[in-house]
């Protein structure tokens, strides 16, 4: 896209060290070798480290470097679990913090650093850009493909009392390292396998039109969003597809780094209020509602829109504003072949709490990062509606 003009101003930081490969968290130990760290805590989930072998491999893999588990990660990062987690990573002497599992565990992972380093309480140091030295490091190892936390300045902790997400941005909780190994992706669930996908997808669409958009997210949210509409299918019809699956996973990295560099935008402050106040899957939310925003911002985005439809595979067409809804179609296409819900109202959201969830989406601070102006509360309700 060249509809960048002289004004054209941006930054970009992308530290994380990433080890690909099927296989390469053998290699988890030299990754913290490189970091000069000594005594990492591994930080999980009860069932990952229960039910599957993940976290034992990643223990084999740290060796003597490995100083003990925290396995108390829960869904949506509940601020108790940051400080708990901190607590107990405190008193096992950690110098560093190694996650495994999904999101949560990334982002529980990122609010311990700060708890570490900082001290206090995890709300303590909610805001943007605040924290001014280096934070305990931190190597990621995620075993779903979707939220690209391993490359993110953004973490999501629950305040479980208000119900409302408490966000960090800082460049000083990028993971040091990442490991991103797709065999530890094969066995998740077909629908988690869709649900992350569609996360990953919607950092690249959202990042492609938002407001900070600039030519290096660009390249990364589109490649990331042909990858992904050409490996989803792949994975979702052989789960162990290992090279669909692999694609996927630098795919959500890709888009990872996308959103970092170019914001994200409605999508994300709907679904972010629809996690919060219903419970119902990030990935999931992000899926029912991105056709529906794609629509919402086609008059003033229909450029960019089009080139997002071309890159999901709809044939270029003369008429922008045509191929941006043949790009929506193939979202919603791409959400029914995947067996999600595609109505709010198939998702557990009743519809007298639309105007609540709107309000709530005019407070998240992705609404400002949408590529066209939509923090108004009625434009919202009018796209939760259509949701519904
Ligand atoms: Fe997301």
């Amino acid at each position: 896209m060249d509809d960048f003009g002289a004004d054209l101003a941006f930054g970009w930081y992308q530290p994380t060290r990433i080890a690909f490969g099927a296989g390469v968290v053998k290699e988890a130990g030299l990754e913290l070798k490189r970091l000069g760290v000594t005594r990492a805590v591994i930080v999980t989930d009860a069932v990952l480290r229960g039910k599957t072998d993940v976290v034992a491999q990643v223990e084999r893999a740290l060796g003597a470097r490995c100083a003990g588990v925290f396995d108390g990660v829960a869904p949506d990062t509940p601020a108790e679990v940051v400080d708990r987690g901190a607590a107990a990573a405190r008193a096992l002497g950690a110098d560093a913090l190694v996650s495994v599992g999904g999101g949560s565990a990334i982002d529980t992972a990122k609010g311990m650093a700060i708890v570490l380093t900082e001290g206090g309480a995890i709300r303590d140091h909610q805001g943007s850009q605040r924290l001014g030295r280096r934070q305990t490091p931190h190597l990621a190892i995620p075993t779903t493909a979707g939220t690209g936390s391993e490359v993110s300045m953004y973490a999501v902790v629950l305040d479980e009392a208000s119900r409302e997400k408490m966000h960090f941005a800082d460049d000083r909780i990028i993971p040091d390292g990442a490991v991103l190994d797709p065999a530890l992706t094969v066995g998740m669930p077909r629908w988690l396998t869709a649900a992350t996908a569609l996360d990953a997808l919607t950092h690249a669409i959202e990042a492609f039109q938002a407001m900070q958009r600039n030519p290096l997210s660009d390249a990364a949210a589109l490649h990331a969003i042909r990858l992904i509409a050409r490996a989803l299918p792949r994975a979702l019809a052989d789960e162990k597809d290992l090279a669909a699956r692999g694609i996927l996973l630098a795919a959500a990295n890709l888009a990872g780094q996308a959103f970092n560099g170019a914001g994200v935008g409605l999508v994300h402050a709907m679904a972010h209020v629809i996690g919060a106040r219903h419970h119902v899957h990030h990935g999931t939310a992000n899926a029912i509602c991105l056709p529906h925003v794609m629509r919402f911002d086609a008059d003033e985005l229909s450029p960019r829109l089009a080139r997002i439809a071309e890159a999901l595979g709809a044939p270029p067409g003369k008429d922008d504003a045509a191929t941006a809804e043949a790009g929506a179609r193939a979202v919603e296409e791409l959400v029914r072949q995947s067996g999600l819900p595609t109505r709010l109202r198939d998702a557990g959201v009743p519809e007298s709490d639309l105007p609540a969830c709107a309000e709530g989406a005019l407070s998240d601070g992705a609404i400002v990062y949408n590529g066209k102006f939509a923090a108004d509360r009625d434009l919202v309700l009018g796209v939760f509606r259509a949701a519904y």
